[in-house]
C-alpha cells in the first residue's frame, strides 16, 4: 500500500459520482478506499447512473449506494443530513462541468450537491469532461469560485480523452485520488495502529446482590479512544461497567470483574501496538462469592480479600508486548508513587493523577495530569477528559517514535 493511503484507516468518504465517462474510474477508487481501511458511501448524481450501475458500487463499497433525495426508505436508513454528518471527506469524482457549475451557484437540487450544502466535512473535487468544457471561461470561473469557498481541485490530468480530443479534462487516475485523499488525513499520529485501552471500574462480587467497587466512570479511558480513532487507530475499549455510550468505530468488549478485564486484555496480544490502561482496577476480590444473598446476622462481618491480578503489568511483561502506558490514581505523594509504578510494572509511561484533588480524576469532566517516562516528565494543566485524552494521544506518538531499549 502507498505510505499516504494507510492514513485512510477508519475514514468515512462519500465518493459522490457525476455524469461522465470516468465514472468507471471510480469503481477502482471505491476499492482502494476500502483497502486501506476506509468506510466509503457512495452517492450517485441520475446521469452518474446512466455510466455505471448502482449494484456495482454497493458491491465495492459495502453499502448501499445513495442516489434520491427524496427517497423514503434511504431517508429511514441514513438521512441525508446524517450522511452529511458522518463524512469525514466528500470527494467528487467525476466531477462534470454542470455539477460544477450548480456547486458555484449554491444549488441544491439533488442528493450530491444537498449534501456538500449541508456537510462541514472537507470536499474535493475531480474534474473530469471534454477539454474544451474545461477551458470554457464559465466552468474557469465556476471552478474558481469553489476554490474560493475552500474546496481542493484534484487535477483534471492532461491526455487523451475518450471523444477522440486531448488536452486537460481527464480525471486523475484512482491510484493518484486515493494517495490526495490519505494526505489529507496525514495528521493522523496514530494512523494504521491499533491501540487496546481498558476504562471504567472493575466490580467484584461479594454475593448475588453486592460487590466492592469504586468511583470510576470510564470518562477518561472513552475519550481517549475518542482521541486514538481521530488519530487513525484502531480502537479496542475493554470497559468495566458505565453509563457511557461506545464511541462510534471503537470495537467495545465489556466486562465485569478484574479477570475478565485481564482475559480479554491478553486476547489483544500480538493485535495491538497499544495498550493503554485507564481502567481502575479492584486491587482485591473476596476470596469466595457467596452462592446466596448474605443475611445480616451479627453486628460486624469479615471479608477475606484475595489479590486481583495485575491486568497492566501481566500486559507489560507479555512477549509480544505493547507500547504499554499505565495510570497512577494517587492521594498523596503522587509523582514518587507514580513512578515507583511505572518500574515495579516495566511500563513505558504512566500517567499520574491526583484524585484526591476536587474537580479532577474519578468521575469528572475535566482531569489533569503529569505524564512521566523513565527519562521525562510532563505536567498537562486542567483541561477537559476529551481535550486531554488528545494531547496525552499525540504524546505518546512521539513516544512511539522513539527507540525503547
Ligand atoms: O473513569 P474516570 O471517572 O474518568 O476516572 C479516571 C481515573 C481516575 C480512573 C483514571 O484517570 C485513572 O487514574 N485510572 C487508573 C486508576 C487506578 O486504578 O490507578 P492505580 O494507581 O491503582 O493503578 C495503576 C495502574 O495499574 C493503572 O493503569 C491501572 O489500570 C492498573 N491496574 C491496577 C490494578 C490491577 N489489578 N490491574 C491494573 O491493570
Amino acid at each position: 500500500m502507498f505510505q499516504s493511503l494507510s492514513t485512510l484507516a477508519n475514514k468515512r468518504i462519500i465518493l459522490g459520482l457525476t455524469g461522465g465517462i470516468a465514472a468507471y474510474k471510480s469503481a477502482e477508487l471505491t476499492r482502494l478506499f476500502k483497502k486501506a481501511g476506509a468506510e466509503v458511501r457512495v452517492v450517485l448524481t441520475p446521469a452518474a447512473a446512466e455510466f455505471i450501475t448502482p449494484l456495482t458500487l454497493q458491491a465495492l463499497s459495502g453499502n448501499p449506494v445513495h442516489q434520491h433525495i427524496l427517497d423514503p426508505a434511504a431517508e429511514a436508513g441514513m438521512g441525508h443530513i446524517e450522511l452529511a454528518k458522518w463524512a469525514d471527506l466528500i470527494l467528487i469524482a467525476p466531477a462534470s462541468a454542470d455539477f460544477i457549475a450548480r456547486m458555484a451557484a449554491g444549488m441544491g437540487n439533488d442528493l450530491l450537491t444537498t449534501l456538500c450544502l449541508a456537510s462541514e466535512a472537507p470536499i474535493a473535487i475531480a474534474p473530469a469532461m471534454n477539454q474544451a468544457m474545461w477551458h470554457d471561461t464559465r466552468t474557469q470561473s465556476n471552478v474558481k469560485q469553489l476554490e474560493s469557498l475552500g474546496m481542493q481541485l484534484w487535477g483534471p490530468g492532461a491526455g487523451d480523452q475518450a471523444c477522440g480530443d486531448s488536452g486537460l479534462g481527464r480525471m486523475l487516475e484512482p491510484e493518484q485520488l486515493a494517495e490526495l485523499s490519505g494526505a489529507m488525513f496525514s495528521s493522523g499520529a496514530l494512523s494504521g495502529l491499533r491501540v487496546c485501552i481498558t476504562a471504567g471500574p472493575t466490580r467484584e462480587a461479594i454475593d448475588p446482590v453486592r460487590y466492592i467497587s469504586n468511583h470510576s466512570s470510564g470518562k477518561m479511558g472513552y475519550a481517549l479512544a475518542e482521541a486514538a480513532i481521530e488519530a487513525g487507530a484502531r480502537v479496542t475499549l475493554i470497559s468495566g461497567p458505565v453509563n457511557l455510550n461506545s464511541p462510534e468505530r471503537v470495537c467495545r468488549i465489556t466486562v465485569t470483574n478484574a479477570q475478565q478485564m485481564l482475559d480479554a486484555a491478553l486476547a489483544q496480544m500480538g493485535r495491538c501496538d497499544v495498550f493503554i490502561a485507564a481502567a481502575a482496577v479492584a486491587d482485591y476480590r473476596p476470596a469466595s462469592v457467596a452462592e446466596q444473598k448474605i443475611k445480616k446476622s451479627d453486628d460486624t462481618m469479615t471479608l477475606t480479600l484475595v489479590k486481583n491480578p495485575d491486568i497492566v503489568a501481566t500486559v507489560a511483561s507479555h512477549p509480544q508486548r505493547p507500547f504499554t502506558v499505565g495510570f497512577a490514581a494517587e492521594t498523596e505523594r503522587m509523582l514518587e508513587h507514580a513512578r515507583a509504578k511505572l518500574e515495579r510494572k516495566t511500563l513505558d509511561m504512566i500517567i499520574a493523577n491526583d484524585v484526591a484533588q476536587q474537580g479532577i480524576g474519578f468521575n469528572s469532566d475535566d482531569n489533569a495530569v503529569t505524564v512521566v517516562t523513565r527519562n521525562s516528565e510532563q505536567s498537562l494543566p486542567l483541561a477537559s477528559k476529551s481535550q486531554l485524552a488528545r494531547t496525552l494521544v499525540t504524546l505518546i506518538a512521539q513516544h512511539l517514535a522513539i527507540p525503547r531499549h
